[in-house]
């Protein structure tokens, strides 16, 4: 999830040296933090530490991380010249520091046991942010260029769809076990808009990865209003944010898809009490059914205190023990 590091005092020491897309782009650095948690708590996997923008500089995109905004393109998308001069660049290039992080990841992990997942960003959420320029609380300026420039919207949702294919194929490559692809803002638009506009091109994506043999985890947040149209989308594992109570999220995907998710991040600051009985409940709804992946429904927060997080790895671990055994 994103901004994994940012609750751990060891993250934040390296941080405090080197700038994000430092420790993104160099290989030693991204790989040291990717075993942090690793280190830190029992989890089951761990993930490559990088982001899901570092693609679209390599499009041609001013990519900037900015101390407490967050991340910022110069010059978004405005205009078909600006879209027809986005660079479809071979991944292996521009991203070879995260692509050689995933190696030395593996290696490490390999004694170990532990699966590492790879991950990029979904066509509407990277076309979000381009066009956006940043975070964005309703995001018209992309919307209106999906409602006014259709042929516009696909020549971009297509362009990123051959750069994440792409990405997503060379970590395969470079060795990582599962596939995560994040579409963090595909609730922003109507059921309708999302299977017009949106669905398409994570389909193409989807489809695409799937010759990889991996397991591709197709997550989404503020989709609970329609998410067996997700489901459909593809992906062997849906995952799911914390909007929904997971059994009624799972009636929707289908008992036949595997789930991940869906405790809410912000519980991890709550009382002990209330965060054992919200991770509990998160387990009774699954039911011990197979393919429940238990992990939060969206990225953890900076304030989440690192005891609590042990707490709560520890406590899943034991709660599920024997499932895990059989
Ligand atoms: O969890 C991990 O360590 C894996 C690496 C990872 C990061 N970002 C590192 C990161 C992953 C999987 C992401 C995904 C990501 N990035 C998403 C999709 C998931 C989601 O949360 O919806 C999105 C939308 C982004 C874009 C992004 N990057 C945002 C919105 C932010 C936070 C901005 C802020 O400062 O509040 C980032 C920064 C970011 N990405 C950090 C990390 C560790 C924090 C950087 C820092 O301050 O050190």
């Amino acid at each position: 999830m994103r901004q994994a590091g940012r609750y751990m005092p060891e993250y934040r020491a390296l941080r405090a040296r080197y700038s994000m897309l430092e420790t993104i782009h160099a290989p030693e650095l991204a790989a040291e933090i990717t075993m942090q948690p690793v280190a830190a708590f029992d989890i089951d996997a761990a993930i490559i530490f990088s982001d899901i923008l570092p693609p679209l500089a390599g499009m041609g995109l001013h990519l900037e991380f900015v101390k407490g905004v967050g991340p910022r393109i110069d010059s978004p998308i405005r205009s078909l010249a600006q879209i027809e001069s986005l660079a479809t660049p071979q991944m292996a290039d521009v991203m070879a520091g995260t692509l050689e992080a995933i190696r030395m990841v593996k290696r490490e992990l390999a004694t170990k046991e532990l699966p590492l997942i790879g991950f990029a960003g979904a066509p509407f959420t990277l076309a979000s942010y381009a066009i956006e320029g940043g975070g964005s609380k309703n995001h018209a300026h992309a919307k209106r260029l999906m409602y006014s420039d259709p042929d516009g919207w696909d020549a971009l949702m297509s362009k990123l769809c051959v750069v994440i294919t792409d990405y997503l194929l060379e970590q395969a490559s470079a060795g990582v076990d599962a596939l995560q692809l994040f579409d963090s803002w595909a609730g922003a638009v109507g059921r309708l808009d999302y299977e017009r506009y949106v669905r398409p091109y994570t389909s193409r994506v989807l489809e695409a990865v799937a010759g990889s043999g991996l397991p591709v985890i197709s997550f989404s947040t503020g989709t609970s209003g329609y998410l067996a149209s997700v489901a459909q989308a593809g992906g062997d594992v849906v995952g799911v944010d914390f909007r929904l109570p997971l059994d009624a999220a799972w009636d929707q995907v289908g008992f036949d898809r595997a789930i991940m998710g869906n405790l809410d991040p912000v519980l991890l600051q709550a009382p002990w009490e209330t965060l054992k009985a919200g991770s509990e409940d998160v387990l009774n709804r699954a039911g011990g059914r197979p393919g429940h992946i238990f992990n939060l429904g969206h990225g953890i927060l900076p304030e989440t205190p690192t005891d609590n997080v042990r707490r709560l790895v520890d406590f899943v671990h034991e709660r599920t023990a024997v499932a895990r055994s059989l």
